[in-house]
């Protein structure tokens, strides 16, 4: 029994951070039964199914799509808002329904960054024992122990702490087409609303080596696209002695030859000159970028602690725009953060107005119990916070619906990755720029990069003919 606690989250020493091989347990102990996961949240969390899933099979189970028909069923949940919070828990109340009423040896596990947050542990423990095992983002390689140990009540494994490198893991992918790679852990930035460093840990970077072995890899088995994930990619390496810095390692996975690199999440305080070049140089990176700005006001990114002014936001995405040829560049931003005044909310407003993104995730404020925001005096009323989301939104879809018209007319590479729900023989894939397109073709083009003339433009897709 093992719960979070918040304050040992938040310690950051100089301690050398430990790359470890997992040992992974693999038995045919649950030979013949079935699981369901649900993952919530961001990429990493995507990528940390794959990782449960092999998991999983690695010691018998096998996916099922619904409930109904699981013997263990994982929900894999994120903390970063409170509506995540309540859909999770809406979920649980159907798992334990189905428990309760069909499956008694149904076996309920959640994991994730909510089971980080000693708040929904406590909640848990008072409100909810038909759940069989919380476990954390720190020690998900042990999942298969946990789950041969007798369960008698709910068994708590989460870990506040630091945090490893583990390495020797293997995953069970989503697509053939395109794989996430992790090239980073945890978060130091300790932006003032976010929950991300205490629920992932240290900012600790895995070896060059190691990622790009893994991009080999990925390649022979006929991979086209590889997305270089972390909370920061920008800092990748700086934790490390003799490493490759990010713009070196973009420049060696580029070498690599794979048809199409990407990375996310770039914070604007660590991009640096030769990863513009790096960029701008190699056709197999593409000339994608998200740039999360959360706010253009000085006075609330001082508050939020992010470490750039609008005016160096600007310049830096100015350069970008000047030197990345086609640069489509997206963003994240939060409305209502405690203190937002109408003049601040102006100042983002003005950003959008330069950047005229070609897309954004907009959220309104939410706290976090134990992040500094959420002890801030002047919360914003939830009414004035809805306002500035929809007026927001507004501009928001207008820039994006023009950057999607320059498009009419044009002939883009698209890599199809499956079928479009538009209806029969449609396809859908991303151009490098990372815009939707539906195309329709007779014949399968699924997994091929193809060349699309763009016929239509919407606000979120582009329609084309092959
Ligand atoms: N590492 C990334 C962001 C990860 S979280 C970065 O620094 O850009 C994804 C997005 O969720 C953030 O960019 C932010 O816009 C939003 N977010 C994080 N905490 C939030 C909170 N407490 N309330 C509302 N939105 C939040
Ligand atoms: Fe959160 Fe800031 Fe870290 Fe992004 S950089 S994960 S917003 S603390
Ligand atoms: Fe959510 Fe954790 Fe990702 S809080 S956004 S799943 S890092």
């Amino acid at each position: 029994m093992n719960t979070p606690d918040l304050k040992k989250a938040r310690i950051r020493t100089k301690e050398k951070v430990k790359h470890i091989d997992a040992n992974i347990v693999r038995s045919n102990a649950f030979n013949g039964k079935k699981y369901y996961i649900k993952t919530y949240g961001c990429q990493m969390n995507e990528h940390d199914s794959e990782l449960i899933k092999n998991l999983l099979e690695g010691i018998g189970f096998l996916s099922v799509d619904s409930i109904e028909e699981a013997d263990l069923v994982i929900l894999n949940t994120c903390a970063i808002r409170e509506n995540a919070h309540d859909k999770v828990f809406g979920f649980l109340g159907r798992c334990k329904h189905e428990k309760e009423k069909n499956n008694p040896n149904m076996i309920i596990a959640v994991c994730g960054c909510m089971a980080q947050e000693p708040s929904v542990c406590e909640e848990i423990q008072n409100k909810h024992k038909y759940i069989d095992l919380v476990f954390g983002t720190h020690n998900m390689h042990n999942l298969p122990t946990y789950l041969l140990n007798k369960m008698d009540k709910t068994d708590f494994e989460v870990e506040s702490k630091e945090g490893e490198v583990i390495e020797n893991l293997s995953y069970t992918r989503d697509s053939n087409i395109s794989a996430w790679v992790n090239i980073m852990y945890g978060c130091d930035k300790f932006c003032t609303y976010c929950i991300v460093p205490y629920t992932r840990g240290k900012q600790r970077s895995r070896r060059s080596e190691k990622i790009l072995e893994e991009i080999k890899e990925l390649k022979k088995e006929g991979y086209k696209e590889i997305t270089l994930l972390g909370q920061n990619v920008n800092a990748y390496g700086k934790d490390l002695e003799d490493e490759l810095s990010f713009a070196e390692l973009l420049e060696e996975a580029a070498k690599t030859n794979i048809d199409r690199i990407r990375f996310v999440t770039s914070h604007p305080w660590d991009f640096t000159d030769e990863m513009i070049d790096v960029i701008a140089k190699y056709d197999n990176i593409m000339p994608y970028i998200h740039l999360p700005l959360q706010s253009g006001s000085d006075n609330i990114l001082k508050k939020m602690g992010r470490r750039y002014t609008k005016e160096e936001y600007l310049t830096l995405f100015n350069k970008l725009k000047t030197k990345i040829k086609g640069a489509s560049i997206t963003t994240d931003i939060i409305v209502g953060f405690p203190g937002e005044t109408t003049e601040d909310f102006n100042e983002t407003l003005d950003v959008v107005d330069k950047c005229k993104y070609d897309g954004a995730f907009t959220f309104i404020y939410s706290p976090r119990i134990g992040t500094p925001a959420a002890v801030m005096t002047n919360q914003i009323d939830e009414e004035e916070k809805r306002n500035r989301l929809h007026t927001l939104n507004e501009k928001i879809n207008k820039y994006s619906l023009e950057s999607n018209k320059k498009y009419l007319g044009k002939t883009v590479k698209v890599l199809i990755n499956g079928h479009s729900d538009k209806g029969d023989n449609m396809y859908s894939g991303y151009t490098d720029s990372m815009k939707l397109v539906n195309v329709k073709s007779n014949k399968d083009i699924i997994g091929q990069i193809v060349d699309v003339k763009i016929t239509d433009a919407k606000s979120f897709s582009l329609d084309g003919e092959l």
